[in-house]
């Protein structure tokens, strides 16, 4: 039964929640995912689409997702069908929000996973454990596929490493969601993000400081490096593909369309701004990720390895660069354990005040609608997340992270956006969701937003979705974008489906029951 005597948590302060949502936001798509996408996607042109879709659907989003957020809590509701039933009076709304806490909690999954990497690799850097006589990539892959199971050797004889590692970074993570709020979450972010930023700006002030590296090598420098990520390849911009790349990276690294950033907006007071606190939130994570993010991983290993090979390394993907071209790179300068300390340990922080994020709207689902004690939401959530997770582990080289990442982290995100813009714009109504936005607010966002997230921002969503639909989803459903030789994967790739389609229905069902539940209450107290 929903417990509606408690008072609900609140945020301790402004500075704390607006350092949470930051930390929501800014995370390892800021600094391995975004240099990737814009060194692959005509760098200094990618920007061009980066911000269109940052003003058109980032900061709309932002607002949006803060709003029903807020307007939410006041009902006593943290998670998406509680919101979507007070926005919307009709017996679908709820179900339809059993998206928002599907996305969250599939991408808790996997991301928590990926973040125990970084905790992992940030103590093998400070032993020096992954320092070989010729670091190259052949040693440094090995070390990465040994440490993840998807070879023998590097001193790694099973998994059991990357388990234990694992096992710890998702009990810190339950730590904290048990603490809850303003004790867990809030303080979290105010060591984290503080520290975060200091280890950004000393590994970027070390990038800034290294030159050319291999006087023998002129063209090898970090000045190429920046002109390699920063220099605008405009006839790039008449490939879809790039406009698709740049809004998908807008939706990840802000976190928007997951779930998340509502969670975090309900325990704000009715009056409380969300104007200027969401406008600040997306301008910090643009911050960390185009300046401090673009000026790590990508400089560097054009100083280190030249432009070509650094073409290679993106194009094998984002974990490449920070787990096996970054190692290499410590192991070439003075004190490299240290930079390699403290540049996985950002990665770590940046996860983590991410995956807390992402298990909130579940905590919040089982206290608000069934009531649960924060420590039996807590308890639940880590059960049913470590099941999950040792598919995610002991599948990882047969793909299965990655169609995770795909339907929950990719498409997902688009489609519980669509569906979140149209609810509160057009169903709720633009001009009263314009004014609960501005409601307490510490400025006054110009009217033309209220047109933009009325029209613009659904129009945009709903041509990525079909654009996406076509082109990637149901080519990726058909298993058509497989190779012969992965298609050893098939059975995995089926796995991580019918995982996914249980943990929607495990979802659908809870909703089914807690609405029943309350009828019930309601019924009973109309006697
Ligand atoms: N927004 C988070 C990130 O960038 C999920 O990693």
């Amino acid at each position: 039964m929903p417990n509606s005597d408690k008072p609900r948590e609140q945020w301790g302060s402004r500075i704390g929640l607006i350092l949470a949502v930051a930390g929501n936001a800014i995370g390892l798509g800021n600094f391995l995912r975004f240099p990737v996408q814009a060194a692959q996607n005509g760098g200094g042109a990618f920007m061009i689409p980066y911000f269109i879709a940052f003003l058109l659907l980032g900061i709309p989003l932002m607002w949006i997702e803060w709003g029903i957020g807020r307007y939410g809590g006041k009902f006593r509701h943290g998670s998406a069908p509680g919101m979507f039933d007070v926005l919307w009076n009709h017996p679908l709304a709820k179900y339809l929000g059993a998206t928002g806490l599907f996305i969250s909690l599939t991408i808790m999954i996997y991301y928590t996973c990926i973040e125990s990497w970084t905790l992992g690799y940030s103590i093998f850097s400070i032993f020096k454990m992954y320092f070989v006589d010729n670091p190259d990539f052949k040693n440094m892959k090995g070390f990465l596929d040994a440490y993840q199971g998807v070879s023998a050797g590097h001193g790694f004889d099973s998994i059991w490493t990357a388990y234990a590692i694992m096992l710890i970074t998702f009990g810190i993570n339950f730590l904290i969601l048990y603490k809850g709020i303003s004790a867990g979450i809030e303080k979290l972010a105010k060591i984290a993000m503080p520290l975060l930023f200091i280890f950004a700006v000393i590994l970027v002030i070390r990038v800034f400081t290294l030159g050319t590296p291999d006087p023998s090598k002129p063209e090898y420098s970090v000045w190429n490096g920046f002109a390699f990520i920063w220099n605008p390849d405009f006839s790039k911009l008449n490939d879809p593909k790039i406009w698709l790349a740049a809004a998908g990276q807008i939706f990840f690294t802000l976190s928007v369309g997951m779930g998340t950033i509502h969670a975090y907006a309900s325990y704000l007071k009715a009056k409380d701004d969300i104007a200027l606190s969401g406008l600040s939130t997306a301008a910090t994570n643009e911050f960390a990720e185009v300046v401090l993010g673009g000026s790590i991983a990508i400089p560097v290993a054009v100083a280190f390895f030249g432009v070509t090979a650094t073409q290679e390394i993106a194009k094998a993907g984002a974990f490449n660069l920070g787990f096996v071209s970054m190692p290499i790179i410590f192991q070439k300068l003075p004190f490299g354990e240290f930079f390699g300390f403290i540049w996985f340990l950002l990665l770590f922080f940046a996860g983590i005040t991410s995956s807390v994020a992402m298990g909130q709207p579940i905590i919040a689902f089982l206290e608000d609608e069934f009531g649960f004690s924060r420590k039996k939401a807590t308890i639940s959530l880590a059960l049913f997340t470590l099941t999950c997770v040792n598919l995610v582990v002991f599948f990882f080289k047969f793909g299965f992270l990655d169609e995770m990442d795909y339907w929950a982290g990719t498409f997902g995100l688009v489609v519980f956006a669509l569906m979140e813009t149209i609810l509160f714009m057009w169903v709720f109504g633009a001009d009263k969701a314009f004014d609960e936005i501005n409601s307490g607010g510490d400025i006054k966002i110009p009217v033309i937003f209220k047109y933009i997230m009325k029209y613009i921002t659904p129009m945009i969503l709903l041509v990525i979705m079909v654009w996406w639909l076509l082109n990637d989803a149901i080519p990726i459903l058909l298993l058509e974008n497989l190779k012969e030789e992965e298609l050893y994967k098939v059975p995995y790739i089926w796995g991580a489906r019918i995982l996914m389609l249980a943990i929607l229905g495990i979802i659908l069902f809870m909703i089914h029951i807690a609405w029943k539940n309350r009828e019930m209450n309601k019924s009973m107290e109309a006697k």
